[in-house]
């Protein structure tokens, strides 16, 4: 791993993480690391999915991700074959308050609803001690990714104030009842979801304003050509099924379900103190 991370391009991050099958029989894996189930919908492709070790290489300059790719494909092909790969960029990627956005293929604005400082996303990502995890696996991190396939020739018939109705958050991230974009909404005092339908995405991804999803998102689009684009979704988190499982699960209901589909991803494990995560989210 060293030799690899000796192979970043000036200005360029790698993050590594383990999948379940990366580890051998009698090792104490991580709790509740394994393949990543089918959620509902799901139309997962074996040629996109899983897989031992996933490396996720972060610049802000694409020429430094693509060399650096080359170099760690140059210098481990003797160790590992690429199982799949897949690119994916940020655009309008900026900070704002703490959190990185950007704009996704559906003209809105990503990263609000994550936390505003290092600490906060440390606390809601990293594994602590009172977990029952293997004393290892203390300081690492749970990493989900999913491919998501878009269907922006449909969403792009709707018009942008349907569209915000389906996110629950208009395209610049305001809210729907005119709370300030970095200001909770008050819920409560709409039970029906006049303002908010209920099953828009952030109200069913976070419906507890005090009491945010654990995890930290960190999404890129991706553009395969032939109306194949979406964003490969990722997130970081100390309990998989507190964090994503929990927040995909409420999220079936959502008004957005019909414009997805996710064809690839996984499950993996970030080891603690390892250049990972943390990196990759700048
Ligand atoms: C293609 C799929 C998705 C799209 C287009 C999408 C889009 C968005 C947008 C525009 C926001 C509002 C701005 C922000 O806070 O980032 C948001 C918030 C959020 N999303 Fe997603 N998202 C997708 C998938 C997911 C998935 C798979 C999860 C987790 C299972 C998720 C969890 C969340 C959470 C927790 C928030 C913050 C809600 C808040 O604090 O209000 N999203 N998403």
């Amino acid at each position: 791993m060293n030799r690899v991370h000796a192979s970043a391009e000036p200005g360029a991050s790698v993050g590594f993480a383990l999948g379940a099958a990366f580890f051998a029989p009698g090792v104490m894996i991580p709790r509740q690391l394994r393949a990543m189930p089918h959620f509902a919908g799901d139309l997962l492709e074996p040629a996109m999915s899983h897989g031992d070790v996933l490396v996720h290489v972060a610049a802000n300059k694409p020429a430094a991700v693509r060399k650096t790719v080359e170099r760690i494909r140059n210098t481990s092909s003797s160790h590992w074959t690429n199982r799949w790969h897949i690119s994916g960029s940020r655009p309008a990627n900026r900070v704002e308050g703490g959190r990185s956005l950007a704009r996704n293929p559906f003209h809105f604005t990503e990263g609000f609803g994550n936390p505003g400082t290092e600490r906060e996303s440390l606390d809601r990502a990293l594994i602590t001690s009172d977990q029952n995890e293997p004393q290892w696996a203390v300081g690492g991190s749970y990493q989900v990714i999913r491919i998501i396939r878009f269907a922006t020739d449909l969403w792009d018939k709707d018009s942008v104030k349907e569209q915000e109705r389906i996110v629950g958050r208009q395209r610049d991230g305001g809210w729907l009842d005119g709370t300030p974009v970095d200001e909770q909404p008050n819920f409560g005092a709409d039970p029906e979801g006049r303002l908010t339908p209920l099953d828009s995405h952030v109200r069913l991804a976070a419906p507890d304003r005090r009491n945010p999803p654990s995890i930290v998102r960190r999404s890129y689009s991706y553009d395969k050509g032939n109306e194949d684009k979406g964003i490969i979704f990722s997130c970081f988190q100390r309990d998989l099924a507190q964090g994503f499982e929990a927040t995909q699960k409420r999220l079936e209901e959502e008004s957005m379900a019909k414009y997805l589909l996710t064809t690839g991803g996984g499950y993996f494990f970030v080891p603690p103190h390892g250049d990972g995560w943390i990196n990759t989210l700048n």
